[in-house]
Order: structure tokens, then C-alpha cells, then sequence
């Protein structure tokens, strides 16, 4: 079982502690949901994990496939198994979606195996024209340079035809409906739902409940000051769709003034399975 395991995380950027003492435990082929206020670390979560070097682990620890991610480098993270769709994906001018693409699962293939001769030219048209059909994309964007000039909702696109092709073992997605106009977002999560499999978790950091209707989670948390301070199952969502984050945040103060009072009061990230009806 290849299982991704947060403890005690802190997190800084720019000398500011954002996570700060975070736990999450994501189990093979599982979907977590990520929620929370803006500016609360969900996407400093997703940076440190692919191992972002602006951010700075100064406690914690994390572990996947027995190898513990922070002594690992970026690239060393990806071919492992980690993969990232950027909340705001930045352009490359130059290179190619389809030349990123193929370099990127070469490189993936020679890790695995140093004498991989890399996939030939046909067969990764015929894969990439496939991906690209599943997500409704316009076959022209193989030949773009990657996300230059692409609009919020292409971008967001691109990023999924990259998870498609590198197939990781744990997806963060990070805020991919932003910006996809209703029809997007359901060709999106279709896309994103074809992809779940037994060996596939993901990790989909949301603001709406709606993502979650077509991209249905087993765990729902809540990131409030740095840290998970709610966790149960999809009824979360809709309960914060409902409520706001107004009570997530006094809940988020009074967790951390009895931080360290108590090994319960510091550890509600350890989820119970949604099925359970799990209310934390
Ligand atoms: N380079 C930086 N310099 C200074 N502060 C930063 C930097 N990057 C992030 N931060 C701060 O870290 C905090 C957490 O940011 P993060 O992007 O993780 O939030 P988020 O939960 O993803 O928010 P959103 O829902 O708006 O995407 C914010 O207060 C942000 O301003
Ligand atoms: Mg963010």
C-alpha cells in the first residue's frame, strides 16, 4: 500500500509560519478533499509537498512509498509518483505541450527503467490525441507552447492532460475549477473521475462544494490558520457551502490556544472514512 503520510507539519514562506503543525494521512486510490479560507496554506500544502524550494519545512515530516518526500528534490518527487496541477500554471514560451509532455514521460520511463529507449513518436501522438479527445481539447494545443496565451479555463485543461499522461499516484489539484465555465468543469471532472483508480489518490483543493458533486470525495477537510481543523465526509462540504467559514476560524483559534494541551485537541486531520458518517 502506497500510502502518503503528513505529521506535524510547519511550514514558512518568506519568514511567515503558514502550516503550522498539519496531519494528513492520504491512502492509496483515496480522494481527499482540501478546503478552507483564503490565504490558509492550501496551496503552500501542495507546493511543499511537490517540494517548492520558497517554501521551508521547518518541522514535520513526510513520507510516501517508504521514502521520507523532504530529503527528496522536485524531480525525484514527480518520478515517484507525485504530481501537481498548479492553481495558476505558469507559461513555458518555446516548449511545446506536446514536446513538455513527451520529455516529461520519458523521463518518467528512464527512472523506472535507464534503458527505456523512450516512447516512439506515433504512439505518443495516438496517446496524446486520445487524452486530448477525453478532455474535449482542439488538437491544435499540441503544438502551442505550453499555457502561453491559453485562457484560465484552457490552462486548467492542460494541467489535467498532464495528469493524464504522467498517470501519478498522488494528484494534488490545486483549485483546478477555477476559472472553467460550467460546461469545462464537467468535461474537467469527467476527465479527473476516468483517472480515479485504485492505485490513484488525489488530493482536490476546492472553495466549491460543486467540484465535489461531479468529483465525489471519500474525506472532506478543513484548512483554517495553518492547520486541518475539521475533517469528515462529503456532508462537510455542503455544511460549509451552508454555514461559511466564519465558525471554521473560531474553531481554527481555539484549536490552536489548546495546541499541545492534549494529543486529541492537536490531531483532527486523522479523518474517519465518509461512509461512516464520519462528524469529527
Ligand atoms: N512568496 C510569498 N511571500 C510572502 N507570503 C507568501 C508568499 N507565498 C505565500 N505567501 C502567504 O502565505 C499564505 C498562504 O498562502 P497560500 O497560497 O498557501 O493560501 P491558499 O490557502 O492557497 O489561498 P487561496 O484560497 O487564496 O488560494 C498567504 O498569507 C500568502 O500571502
Ligand atoms: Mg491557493
Amino acid at each position: 500500500m502506497s500510502e502518503l503520510v503528513i505529521k506535524n507539519l510547519h511550514v514558512s514562506i518568506a519568514g511567515k509560519e503558514v502550516l503550522k503543525g498539519l496531519d494528513l494521512t492520504v491512502e492509496q486510490g483515496k480522494i481527499h478533499a482540501i478546503m478552507g479560507p483564503n490565504g490558509t496554506g492550501k496551496s503552500t500544502l501542495a507546493y511543499t509537498l511537490m517540494g517548492h524550494p520558497h517554501y521551508k519545512v521547518t518541522d514535520g515530516e513526510i513520507w510516501f512509498k517508504g521514502e521520507n518526500v523532504l530529503e527528496l528534490e522536485a524531480d525525484e518527487r514527480s518520478r515517484l509518483g507525485l504530481f501537481l496541477a498548479f492553481q495558476y500554471p505558469v507559461a513555458i514560451p518555446g516548449v511545446t505541450v506536446a514536446n513538455f509532455l513527451r520529455s516529461a514521460l520519458n523521463s518518467r520511463r528512464r527512472a523506472e527503467n535507464p534503458d527505456d529507449k523512450g516512447i516512439s513518436i506515433p504512439e505518443f501522438r495516438k496517446m496524446l490525441k486520445e487524452k486530448m479527445d477525453l478532455l474535449k481539447m482542439d488538437h491544435n494545443f499540441a503544438g502551442r507552447y505550453l499555457n502561453d496565451g491559453f485562457s484560465g479555463g484552457e490552462k486548467k485543461r492542460a494541467e489535467i492532460l498532464q495528469m493524464a499522461t504522467l498517470k501519478p499516484e498522488i494528484a494534488i489539484l490545486d483549485e483546478t475549477d477555477s476559472g472553467l465555465d460550467i460546461d469545462a468543469l464537467k468535461i474537467v471532472a469527467d476527465g479527473v473521475n476516468r483517472l480515479r483508480s485504485p492505485d490513484r489518490a488525489m488530493i482536490v483543493i476546492t472553495h466549491y462544494q460543486r467540484l465535489l458533486d461531479y468529483i465525489v470525495p471519500d474525506y472532506v477537510h478543513v484548512l483554517a490558520h495553518g492547520r486541518i481543523v475539521r475533517s469528515g465526509g462529503r456532508e462537510l462540504a455542503l455544511e460549509l457551502e451552508e454555514r461559511g467559514y466564519g465558525w471554521v476560524k473560531e474553531l481554527a483559534a481555539e484549536q490552536n490556544g489548546s495546541a499541545g494541551k492534549g494529543p486529541d485537541a492537536a490531531r483532527p486531520g486523522a479523518a474517519q472514512p465518509a461512509e461512516k458518517g464520519a462528524a469529527v
